[in-house]
């Protein structure tokens, strides 16, 4: 069995980082869960119903950008580690608003290393601050090549552009103040509990209430997709192992276009919902480009393959029917979810093209 640590895990009431916690919490009963998050529109306590009474979990609702509270924080209580994931963490949004980004992804991570840093002072030993971070910091691909390790940074949105500074900044503090860290930077997550701002939980909401699928620009846009629990048991995987002062690329060597993969996913709907094939895609709108979009991200994952011996569990296709199910078993969670500022959300967001 693992030694006793406490873990804080921020933003563990979003999309991934409720699967994370969960994961934590059920497989490291030695560990004690915390978990930090303010619950913006992206956080929602629901994600976490089947692990609230556990006896090593505990909730803590607070802002990473409230440099005392998190001070205080770290003063009274004892963390072994950070699992750092609180972000904003939309495009869309970081373009209409992009100082929430610049808040929350960089200072509010900045108050987090401080914090560690001033309690851990200067005492190392077992101790880890992780970082979760996109491979969007390395900006675009052409038809060719993956992002590496290695690859320079060139973000491109103000979303990515707050992750990179935020990663160069954790690295900083490894490099100056010896603080021990880890990053790794992951493509695109899909599955259960991800806020309808996102492609797939978009389509799937939009397809079951017969609205339009807004594709994006021509729908040529590349992303590699990967199932979230292969995420968090790629996190896992390196908060145990990792390499102090590394980073590591995750991804699904599972690279689709947009148009493509949203044809798919109308199959599995058609079938789903019992309607005859061809009634979802129909529902496809080609709309307003995003500003600045990202023609193609691919992940080269070898160095946590071979270093670490991680790989991911699901096909994608069995993947995104196992997503589509959820969603449909779980109408009220999408129903409480979309209510209120979502709908305004949608009508500023969507433009005919
Ligand atoms: P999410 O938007 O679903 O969840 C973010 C969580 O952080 C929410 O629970 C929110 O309430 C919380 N939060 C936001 N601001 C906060 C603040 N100031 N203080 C405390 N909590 C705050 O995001 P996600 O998709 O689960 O992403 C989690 C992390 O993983 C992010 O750091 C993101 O950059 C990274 N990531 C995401 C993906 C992806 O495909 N979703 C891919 C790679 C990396
Ligand atoms: P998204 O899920 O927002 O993730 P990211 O921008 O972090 O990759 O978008 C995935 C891709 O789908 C991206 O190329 C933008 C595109 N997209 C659409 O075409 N329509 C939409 O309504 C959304 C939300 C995204």
């Amino acid at each position: 069995m693992e030694n006793k640590k406490t873990i804080l895990i921020t933003g563990g009431a979003g999309f991934i980082g409720s699967h994370l916690v969960r994961r934590m919490v059920e497989r490291y009963p030695n560990y004690h869960i915390v978990n930090l998050d303010v619950l913006t529109y992206a956080g929602n306590l629901t994600n976490l119903k089947d692990v609230e009474n556990a006896s090593n979990y505990e909730f803590i609702k607070g802002n990473i950008v409230d440099k005392e509270f998190v001070d205080q924080l770290f003063s009274e209580r004892s963390f072994d580690a950070v699992i750092h994931l609180a972000a904003e963490s939309h495009v869309d949004r970081s373009i209409s608003s992009p100082l929430d980004f610049i808040y929350t992804n960089i200072v509010g991570t900045v108050n987090l290393l401080n914090s560690a840093k001033n309690a851990w002072a200067g005492d190392f030993d077992g101790k880890l601050f992780y970082h979760v971070s996109t491979d969007e910091v390395y900006g675009t691909l052409g038809k060719t090549g993956f992002f590496v390790e290695t690859t320079s940074y060139d973000p491109r949105s103000p979303y990515s552009a707050s992750k990179a500074s935020s990663d160069h900044l954790v690295r900083a503090y490894w490099h100056t103040y010896d603080m021990p860290i880890v990053i790794s930077n992951c493509s695109n997550n899909y599955g259960p509990y991800q806020f309808p701002e996102k492609l797939l939980p978009l389509s799937i909401n939009n397809i079951k209430h017969g609205k339009t699928i807004p594709i994006y620009g021509d729908g040529k846009y590349t992303r590699d997709w990967l199932w979230v629990d292969d995420h968090c048991s790629a996190i896992d995987v390196i908060f145990h192992e990792g390499k102090l002062g590394e980073t590591y690329n995750i991804g699904g060597d599972n690279e689709w276009q947009n148009i493509d993969l949203i044809h798919v996913l109308c199959k599995i709907m058609d079938k789903k919902l019992g309607n005859e094939p061809g009634t979802a895609a129909k529902l496809i709108t080609f709309v307003k480009d995003r500003a600045g979009h990202d023609r193609r991200y691919a992940i080269d994952a070898t160095k946590l393959k071979t270093e670490l011996g991680w790989s991911p569990s699901l096909q994608f296709e069995e993947g995104l029917e196992k997503t589509v199910d959820w969603y449909l078993a779980n109408e009220e969670w999408m129903e409480n979810v979309t209510s209120g500022n979502y709908q305004k959300y949608y009508e500023d967001q969507y433009v005919e093209r």
